[in-house]
């Protein structure tokens, strides 16, 4: 079977910007955009909310909600506006998403979820698929989560990312909600061992190749989160190692095709920093790391940066390659 890695949905991350760039690095990996909740996606200016280019696909929506007809308008949409794949979120603790009722707190409501769904699933043909947690508050137990796992697959879901923590539900920020409980990889390596006809993708802490290779070993694939978006560049060594592509872009490619994103998307708009936020880890753990994420931020993230400022940018680049060659 072919092996996934995906790039984690993350608020206030993923936009369409980042996934962009993130693209340029990497041609294989499947991208997911922020959780969009349903009515947002029904209601508000599609085009911003939902709208991308063709370029980030493979691409995936994820959605937040809990009311079937919502959900199944949504998958419908995403299917017309070409998404790939649609994911619901019963992953995210926070008290907001809790309070709407969509996100982790829905691991409590599997009948719920399975019809919601079942709804998806008949509203589109693209594949629904779920973002989950191996558990939420006092329950941390295999057969829970199996036969929630279970319950969805009857209602048409194949495809699952299990985030190898569980949910602590009151009590801790979402910030702790991505640190605190421990990891349990067994846990979704047994769903899978148990389960080999379902995709089963795991995410949760994972930074590097070696960790990667041992997750692929155990199941369908990885989504990775933190480690992408503060170090973008760890995406060339998943294309070498991973997929085994011979040729990858060098940073100095990547920043200027992304100042020529730039330039035509502010003519459309687009303000500058909006763009240029994701790029501040371009060049992490290299030469010139510091001196990039200074000219960043003197010049192109304050809200009314104007893009005369990118044109020196280059240099920066250019300087760094040489500083980063001589070693
Ligand atoms: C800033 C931030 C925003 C996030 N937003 C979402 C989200 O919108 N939907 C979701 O399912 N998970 C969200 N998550 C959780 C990630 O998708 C992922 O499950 C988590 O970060 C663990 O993976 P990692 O250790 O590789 O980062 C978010 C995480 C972070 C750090």
């Amino acid at each position: 079977m072919k092996k996934t890695v995906a790039v984690a949905p993350m608020m206030d991350c993923t936009d369409r910007h980042d996934r962009f760039f993130l693209r340029l690095i990497s041609k294989k990996v499947m991208l997911y955009s922020e959780m969009i909740a349903t009515k947002s996606a029904i209601h508000g200016d599609r085009k911003k909310i939902l709208g991308f280019s063709t370029e980030e696909k493979p691409l995936a929506l994820q959605v937040g909600g809990s009311d079937k007809k919502e959900l199944s308008e949504v998958a419908k949409i995403a299917e017309d506006m070409g998404y790939d794949e649609i994911n619901i979120n019963l992953g995210c603790p926070s008290k907001k998403v809790q309070k709407n009722k969509f996100g982790a707190c829905l691991m409590k409501e599997p009948d719920l979820v399975s019809e919601c769904i079942n709804a998806m699933v008949n509203a589109c043909k693209i594949p629904v698929t779920a973002k989950t947690r191996i558990g939420f508050d006092n329950i941390e137990s295999y057969d829970y989560l199996n036969a929630f796992i279970l319950k969805m697959k009857k209602a048409g879901c194949k495809k699952f990312i299990i985030h190898a923590r569980k949910a602590i539900l009151t009590g801790l920020s979402p910030k702790q909600n991505l640190n605190i409980p421990k990891l349990n990889y067994n846990m979704v390596y047994k769903i899978k061992q148990e389960n080999p006809d379902l995709k089963i993708i795991i995410n949760g802490g994972i930074s590097n190749i070696q960790e990667i290779k041992k997750h692929l070993e155990k199941c369908d694939g990885v989504m990775i989160g933190r480690a992408i978006y503060q170090n973008p560049f760890f995406l060339v060594d998943i294309e070498r190692e991973i997929f085994e592509v011979k040729n990858h872009p060098t940073r100095e490619e990547v920043a200027e095709k992304l100042l020529n994103y730039l330039e035509k998307e502010v003519k459309l708009g687009t303000k500058v920093n909006h763009i240029m936020r994701h790029a501040v880890g371009l060049y992490h753990g290299q030469i010139g790391s510091k001196n990039w994420k200074r000219y960043l931020s003197d010049n192109m993230m304050a809200r009314d940066s104007d893009f005369q400022k990118a044109k020196h940018i280059m240099t920066i680049v250019q300087n760094n390659e040489k500083a980063n060659q001589a070693i």
